[in-house]
């Protein structure tokens, strides 16, 4: 690591621009994410939460503005994009696991095709995060014989082998039956409390007031409000933010 990078955001976006054809879908996007914080964000469906998200690691090209990762800017494409990419975690609603692989193999094939990570450690550190989030004993089955909730702990697990520097998670539970939910997000708290750094899309609001440091609201592809959680949750400021609330709250 630089000197330089030390200080850096982990997350900055400066006057992101991102069109889906006519459809200007993040609007002037300024958001900067100190080391070890966790942002949650939340806004009404097709505001441009997942596609902030996918921008973040480059799933999405952005039109315009300029998007760095601890310091560096996103490389375009090539091995620095593959490199870039395995310091940014990313955990989807869909859990995205190999079906064809064991969990174990799931969670090592990263760090040894692209980390080139030596077998026995690769295997040894898998075992480690598989214990952590709990589903060890689970490690030899594949993903179709787990239940949702652990195989979205596995997907964390597998995105945690990489040693990401930033974790993003787009709605990971919400796939899920609600028993399930607690146990996903029970991890998450860990990882937050831990000192990760973190930019959730939830619509877990106990997760957003209990584990997150800020909260950034989205409406229409713009940040409408950039609030810490008690803040936000007791004295929106924007009418579409006490909207939003008002709906998700009486749920
Ligand atoms: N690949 C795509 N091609 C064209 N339009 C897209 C594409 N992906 C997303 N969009 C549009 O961009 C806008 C933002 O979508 P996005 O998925 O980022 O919203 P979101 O806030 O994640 O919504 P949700 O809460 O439903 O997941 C929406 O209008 C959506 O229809
Ligand atoms: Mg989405």
């Amino acid at each position: 690591m630089t000197e330089a990078a030390t200080d850096a955001p982990m997350i900055r976006m400066v006057e992101v621009d991102k069109f889906f054809g006519q459809l200007h879908v993040l609007k002037n996007i300024n958001i900067e994410v100190p080391r070890g914080q966790v942002v949650v964000v939340l806004g009404p469906s097709g505001s441009g939460k997942s596609t902030l998200c996918r921008s973040i690691n480059r799933l999405e090209p952005i039109n315009s503005g300029l998007i760095e990762i601890d310091g560096k800017p996103l490389p375009a494409e090539g091995k620095e994009l593959a490199t870039l990419r395995a310091d940014v975690g990313m955990v989807f609603q869909s859990f995205n696991l190999f079906a064809h692989k064991t969990i174990l193999d799931n969670v090592m094939l990263a760090p040894v095709k692209v980390r080139k990570m030596a077998q026995p450690e690769a295997k040894r550190t898998a075992m480690e995060l598989l214990e952590r989030v709990g589903i060890a004993n689970q490690a030899q089955k594949y993903p179709a014989q787990l239940s949702g909730g652990q195989q979205q702990r596995a997907a964390i697990a597998r995105a945690l082998a990489m040693k990401p520097k930033v974790m993003l998670f787009d709605e990971p539970t919400s796939a899920l039956d609600p028993e399930m939910i607690n146990e996903v997000l029970d991890v998450m708290t860990t990882l937050a409390e831990e000192g990760m750094t973190m930019l959730v899309v939830t619509h877990e609001m106990g997760f957003a007031r209990n584990a997150a440091h800020r909260v950034v609201f989205m409406a229409d592809g713009e940040i409408v409000e950039d609030s810490v959680p008690t803040e936000f949750f007791s004295a929106p400021k924007s009418n579409r933010a006490k909207d939003f609330l008002g709906k998700i709250l009486t749920h």
